[in-house]
């Protein structure tokens, strides 16, 4: 079992498996994508003895991660790789929704259990204007066809200072008959993005108690719960969340470690530049790994460095997929 000093368990890893994106979120890759390819990132070999690492340590819930991860052509080899480790019962992935519509049936079949789909507006300009990609429709369908698979569907909107309450309106009126959790996110501050973050951050807290005003109800939280804190309504068929990392201190409860697709570990989101593991993957050493693991959880701090303003070293969040 991985445990850290502050008695916090890790049975969840995020795994990015790509830092190229096709989409261009005006708070993540603004100007598309330009880095490394494919070739430079975690093999499936690699990622089997990361896994395989994980696993035997408790870990049972992967999500896979980017960039957007369904750009790699290996992408369902990932997914059945990973759901194929004995100990990993859950694979999720988050996902910008392009490709939704024509893979979540092969997505399934591989092994995926949940996916989070970025959806920053229900009008189709706005939504255009924030991803730079005319998408929606596209978007929309694919979480139509993944709720028909069964998967588990959530959906991240980010808080922006342009969040209009038409916008918010036009979202409430879609999870009347929706049946998926819709999550507010707080921007968070990220290296490239300084000016963009002091301009457009907007706190969560106005809008928590418009919805609790509106009959919205706070959910017990699941032991296991991540970051978001889910509110449902008797009235509507979707639930909402909301992820406030500058409001609410979740950091006691953290679940969750983090390999970046070019195999470093980041014990937090906002953590420092990430500690190579790649060198135990390229040797398939499943031991030395894990024993690397141990010492290492010894460095994980109580909580992110985002109230003091700084962003450790993480420029965007497709670095290391949120
Ligand atoms: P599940 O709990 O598995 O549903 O995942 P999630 O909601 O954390 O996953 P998702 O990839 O959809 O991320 C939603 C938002 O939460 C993203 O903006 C993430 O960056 C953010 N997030 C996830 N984990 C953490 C965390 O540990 N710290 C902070 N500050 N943000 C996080
Ligand atoms: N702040 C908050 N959320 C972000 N995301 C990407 N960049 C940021 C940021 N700076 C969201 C994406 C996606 C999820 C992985 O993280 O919209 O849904
Ligand atoms: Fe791509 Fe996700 Fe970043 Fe948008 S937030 S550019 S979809 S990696």
């Amino acid at each position: 079992m991985l445990e850290d000093n502050f008695g916090r368990r890790f049975h969840y890893l995020r795994l990015s498996i790509t830092e190229a994106c096709n989409f261009r979120c005006q708070y993540c890759l603004p100007d598309g994508y330009a880095g490394p390819s494919d070739a430079h990132f975690l093999s499936l070999k690699e990622i089997e003895t990361l896994v395989t690492g994980f696993a035997g340590l408790g870990t049972s819930k992967i999500r896979i991660t980017g960039g957007e991860p369904s750009l790699r052509r290996d992408f369902s080899e990932i997914i059945q790789l990973c759901k194929s480790t004995p100990g990993i019962r859950r694979i999720a992935t988050t996902t910008h929704g392009g490709r939704l519509a024509k893979y979540a049936g092969k997505w399934k079949d591989a092994g995926l259990d949940q996916v989070n789909v970025s959806i920053d507006s229900l009008d189709p300009h706005q939504f255009a204007a924030i991803t730079g990609q005319d998408k929606l429709q596209d978007v929309l369908k694919g979480l139509d066809v993944a709720v028909e698979q069964g998967l588990d569907v959530k959906v991240n909107t980010v808080l922006l200072q342009d969040f209009s309450p038409n916008r918010l309106q036009r979202f409430l009126t879609w999870l009347k008959d929706t049946p998926v959790t819709l999550r507010f996110i707080e921007l968070m501050q990220t290296g490239d993005h300084a000016r963009f973050f002091e301009a457009q951050h907007l706190s969560g807290e106005p809008l928590k108690q418009q919805l609790i005003e509106a009959g919205w109800q706070p959910l017990l939280r699941r032991k296991d719960a991540g970051p978001a804190q889910e509110f449902y309504h008797p009235d509507y068929a979707g639930r909402i969340g909301l992820i406030m990392p500058y409001s609410k201190d979740f950091c006691k409860s953290c679940n969750r470690l983090r390999v970046a697709a070019n195999g470093r570990l980041h014990l937090c989101l906002f953590s420092e530049q990430g500690i190579d593991v790649r060198s135990y993957l390229q040797k398939q050493d499943v031991k030395g790994l894990q024993a690397f693991l141990h010492e290492a959880l010894a460095g994980k701090h109580a909580t992110h460095y985002l109230k003091e303003g700084q962003t450790g070293a993480t420029r965007h969040l497709a670095m290391l997929g949120g």
